[in-house]
């Protein structure tokens, strides 16, 4: 029996991921992404065979997923073995393969944990990240205290029903919370079902 979960969200919007993803990530030259809550491996396996000059090292915080990431990419010379990484804590604490990393992808993280999630996100970003590297993140956000369309709003109250402190962050708050880490918000691209696609970039010294 195959190992490899499937996410019908996640079938849904890598593509368009990965449209928005060509605009920023290099196709001439090698580097490295960091993907944060790889989930089953569906993303980083699809974005990995578009990118093969680009070195990706997925991670988990739910241990119980490495096996589906692993019968995912296993086929891939470009996508190294996944690391457990819970981002509450200290990046000095994860099993990093490089010191730093010029890209860092996090998908549907931010909105289904708690704001300590985002925070350790962003806070451990400034670190990992080479200067001028991008944090990219994608989900539903609100903006300016604003949550909409009506769909939005139900799910929110549903994330929010499942765990009080779940739910859509404000973009607003983000941009307080990057440039206290040193990042700045470049540009916000709406996505498919009122998804968000958000690109920070670390402000070099
Ligand atoms: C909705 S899933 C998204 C998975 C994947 N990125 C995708 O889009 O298919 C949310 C992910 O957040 C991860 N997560 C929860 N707590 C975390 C933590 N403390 N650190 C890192 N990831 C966490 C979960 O393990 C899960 O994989």
């Amino acid at each position: 029996m195959s190992q490899k979960l499937i996410y019908p969200a996640t079938e849904r919007n890598k593509q368009p991921i990965l449209d928005i993803l060509k605009l920023y990530l290099p196709s001439d030259r090698e580097t490295n992404l960091l993907e944060i809550s790889s989930g089953s491996g569906q993303h980083v396996s699809f974005f990995a065979e578009h990118f093969p000059n680009i070195i990706f090292q997925p991670s988990e915080y739910d241990s119980t997923l490495f096996k589906s990431i692993e019968a995912y990419i296993k086929p891939f010379a470009n996508i190294l073995q996944p690391i457990h990484i819970d981002v509450t804590t200290d990046y000095k604490n994860w099993q990093l393969r490089s010191e730093q990393y010029e890209f860092i992808l996090n998908v549907n993280m931010i909105h289904i944990t708690p704001y300590k999630c985002t925070q350790g996100l962003f806070n451990n970003a400034q670190h990992v990240l080479k200067p001028n590297g991008m944090l990219i993140t994608y989900g539903p956000y609100a903006n300016n205290g604003i949550i909409e369309p009506e769909s939005n709003v139900r799910f929110n109250q549903s994330l929010r029903h499942s765990d009080p402190e779940w739910g859509l962050r404000d973009i607003q708050d983000l941009k307080i919370l990057a440039m206290e880490c040193g990042l700045e918000l470049l540009q916000i691209h709406n996505m498919p079902s009122n998804n968000k696609m958000l690109i920070w970039r670390k402000i070099s010294e």
